[in-house]
């Protein structure tokens, strides 16, 4: 399955601001790489089996660049907390049920089965400070053919005794010598600056530096958080410094940190500089009253960006569901807070979907010649309309109207899974 070309009418972004739309088109895939979309089969890739999805809309696959699959459990529980509140009254005793391996399993298998429905094929996620259950849950992830990272969170201090660790840095070597997985990769995963103390912090930012591997997190979420942070803290500059104090704010590896709502210039500057990604789970941002993160002004400031649920602070593995909020919440901070901050356009969230977060991994998430060839394919006919509709409005129906069982195929790094 590695040589094949898809027919249908495909649908990507190359910029963020335009969306292309080609009509009964081919997209090839050789080697596991996209060669291109093509009004006209190529003579050199004739003798490609071609599957013809006839009117279906065909896009990139798309990546979850901030999740935490244990919370799928409680999607939607204790909505009426701020994040502190919400982590020590309901994620907490949750995650602390980890444990055992057998809920694991069967939590896990639950959060796969959906992803596997939704037109996820890349994720990075937080599994929990267990090595066995996030080991299951990065066999099963494997097992179903997504591409991605997982962490085993690290967390020794302002959580219940069940979940703080004694010996962080064991455990956390522990869990990377049991990583052989081939798609699913392991990535350092300090909760964030409240949960790791500053001897966690510094094992991690040595591990960092010494192997490379990515790393992600939180930050600037929330105002209490950030007060906590300045306390625990006091010498550093900002929520960002007390990370890049460790070296763990993207100059040794690759770097994730979610929400950023609340982030100042310097903070800003420092992620620029240090090519830090902003996953930005805006419906999570709304459910937990964090606030509405300045996605265009990250745009503008050309910082690293993709897209996340962030499960269980967001409530949907659908990533259709992500792109909305995010629109949405560009909107409102357009309109309430800086009318200098244009809202988000469709094609631009898209991107930020798409090849905003599949950058993370490479070249994932278009269409491109020499991208991964990542595709899902949405038969969206039995979404009715008396009059033909365009490509483009067929794709922002689906996604607006977060109609996640329109995904019929997947294709992911040229395997169909
Ligand atoms: N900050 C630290 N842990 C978490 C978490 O589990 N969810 C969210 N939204 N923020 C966090
Ligand atoms: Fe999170």
């Amino acid at each position: 399955m590695k040589n094949f070309v898809l027919k249908g009418t495909i649908l990507y972004t190359e910029e963020k601001d335009h969306l292309i739309a080609a009509k009964d088109s081919y997209v090839v895939c050789q080697d596991s790489l996209c060669q291109g979309v093509f009004a006209r089969l190529p003579e050199c890739y004739q003798h490609f089996e071609v599957i013809d999805y006839g009117n279906n809309l065909i896009i990139p696959g798309l990546t979850d660049l901030h999740v935490h699959a244990p919370q799928y459990t409680v999607c939607g529980f204790a909505m009426d907390l701020e994040l502190m509140p919400w982590l020590n009254a309901c994620i907490f005793p949750e995650e602390a049920k980890y444990a055992d391996p057998g809920y694991a399993r069967e939590a896990y298998s639950v959060f796969v089965r959906d992803l596997k429905h939704s037109p996820t094929t890349r994720i990075c996620t937080f599994g929990t400070l267990h090595t066995e259950g996030t080991l299951e849950l990065m066999r099963q992830l494997e097992e179903a053919g997504f591409h991605g990272c997982v962490g085993k969170v690290s967390m020794d201090r302002n959580a219940p005794e069940a979940l703080s660790e004694t010996n962080g840095e064991k455990n956390l070597l522990d869990w990377l010598s049991q990583c052989h997985f081939e798609h699913i990769h392991p990535i350092l995963t300090p909760r964030f600056i409240p949960a790791c103390s500053d001897e966690l912090m510094t094992s991690i930012g040595r591990i960092q530096k010494e192997t490379h591997l990515p790393l992600q997190s939180h930050l600037s979420e929330n105002p209490a958080e950030i007060d906590f942070v300045k306390e625990l803290c006091p010498s550093s500059a900002f929520y960002g410094d007390a990370y890049d104090r460790f070296g763990t704010f993207g100059t040794n590896g690759s770097t994730i940190m979610a929400h950023c709502v609340h982030s100042g210039e310097a903070e800003i500057a420092l992620m620029k500089q240090n090519n830090v990604y902003v996953a930005h789970c805006a419906e999570s941002n709304f459910n937990l009253s964090s606030g509405i993160a300045p996605a265009r002004r990250y745009l503008d400031a050309g910082l690293h960006m993709g897209l996340g649920t962030d499960i269980g602070g967001g409530t949907s593995v659908s990533m259709f569901r992500s792109i909305k909020e995010a629109v949405i919440a560009s909107k409102m901070y357009w309109r309430l807070l800086d009318s200098t901050k244009a809202p988000l356009l469709f094609s631009e969230a898209f991107y930020l979907a798409s090849k905003g977060g599949g950058s993370f991994f490479g070249k994932v998430g278009s269409f491109e010649k020499g991208y991964e060839f990542d595709a899902v394919v949405l038969d969206d006919s039995r979404l009715r309309a008396p009059r033909d509709l365009s490509p483009q409005n067929r794709l922002e129906r689906v996604i607006y109207g977060d109609n996640c069982d329109v995904v019929t195929d997947k294709y992911i790094c040229g395997e169909k899974i």
